[in-house]
């Protein structure tokens, strides 16, 4: 096992010594700048977490992989942030923002490949299955972010639809993440499954509270745009829930409220009040928080097959961590 300050350190240090290349700066920039942003780091430190409960070191066949997991997240909030037009990530601008959406475009494709190359540092060994598992995750990723923007321009989506977009849009990186640590580890397949297990369902909490903190979280600490989801006409979770719980009348109004045009400051603050007013009403804030409390039990169920003891309170720890997320 690895210490968890050593697990902290090699989060924090992960990108240290990466410099991506310098020209041309149009393309590269963008990568460092963000990487310099921050984040979470939450699916690399996921990846390290999931190797040191099998390994007592961490060297560079996991710490390249898991950056590359980060480079690969990072490259799709490149690009979601076109497909959202959303204006503000990681508090400061986001890249289609800062340069132009044609320089995200370009910029988000390169870290996508660079992604690939830190990935492919992992022992020879495992690689055609680490490479298996990473080319499958990228593509359900990408079908996930595709049912997200059909459901745009749908009325209504059922929850089970739903949970299947969001298990592939988030779910199943950071599911990736869990298996890929245990994998290059070197960790039993049944360990390596329920490992997936568990980093799917937290990343179904993981997306259910990112839509709550879309609509109620604190910009600040958030990072990015409250009410970009209900601009966006997006089927969150809350919208979703709300569908099912409202009367007749109830639907019409929040349906309405959804639906009404919004292009100046003010439509808009109105626009997000409404329905934010109607989620409230519904009683759907509070069963967003239920569900992500659900997830997370069922994560640690998965999380109970593969290990027990210390290792099993490390997993429990990082689970706590996430429930109590505010950015
Ligand atoms: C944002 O991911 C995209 C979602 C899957 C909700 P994170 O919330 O992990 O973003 P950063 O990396 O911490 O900024
Ligand atoms: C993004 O979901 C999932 C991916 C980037 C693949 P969201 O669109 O909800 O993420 P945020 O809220 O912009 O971070
Ligand atoms: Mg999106
Ligand atoms: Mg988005
Ligand atoms: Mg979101």
């Amino acid at each position: 096992m690895v210490r968890k300050e050593t697990i902290d350190d090699a989060v924090k240090d992960l990108f240290k010594g990466i410099r991506f290349p310098a020209e041309p700066s149009g393309l590269y920039d963008p990568l460092g700048y963000m990487i310099a942003i921050g984040g979470k780091r939450l699916r690399p430190r996921l990846c390290l977490i999931a190797y040191s409960l099998y390994k007592d070191r961490l060297g560079p066949e996991i710490l390249e992989p898991a950056a590359g997991l980060e480079v690969f997240h990072s490259f799709t909030l490149i690009h979601d942030d076109i497909m959202d037009r959303s204006p503000l990530r990681r508090g400061v601008d986001t890249v289609w923002k800062k340069w132009n959406p044609d320089t995200a475009i370009l910029s988000g494709d390169v870290m996508c490949i660079d992604s690939y190359s830190r990935i492919t540092k992992c022992p020879p060994k495992c690689l055609p299955e680490v490479m298996a598992l990473f080319s499958k995750t990228a593509a359900e990723v990408c079908e996930g972010q595709q049912y997200d923007m059909d459901f745009e321009s749908r009325e209504t989506v059922r929850m089970e639809e739903y949970i299947k977009m969001i298990g592939l849009k988030t779910g199943v990186l950071i599911a990736c993440s869990a298996k890929m640590g245990a994998l290059i580890a070197g960790a039993p397949e049944k360990d390596c499954e329920s490992l997936y297990d568990y980093g799917y369902n937290l990343g179904l909490a993981f997306q259910v509270a990112d839509d709550y903190l879309d609509a109620f979280g604190d910009e600040k600490v958030f990072g990015k745009p409250i009410g970009g989801d209900i601009l966006n006409e997006k089927k969150s979770w809350l919208t979703v829930r709300a569908c099912e719980k409202a009367s007749e009348e109830e639907l019409g109004e929040l349906l309405a409220a959804f639906r009404t045009p919004a292009v100046t400051d003010e439509e808009k603050a109105s626009k997000i009040a409404r329905v934010k007013d109607m989620y409230l009403r519904l009683g759907v804030a509070d069963d967003a928080q239920e569900m992500i409390r659900e997830y997370t039990k069922e994560a640690l169920r998965h999380a109970a097959k593969a290990c027990e003891g210390v290792r099993y309170e490390i997993l429990k720890r990082f689970a706590e961590k996430l429930v109590g997320r505010t950015s």
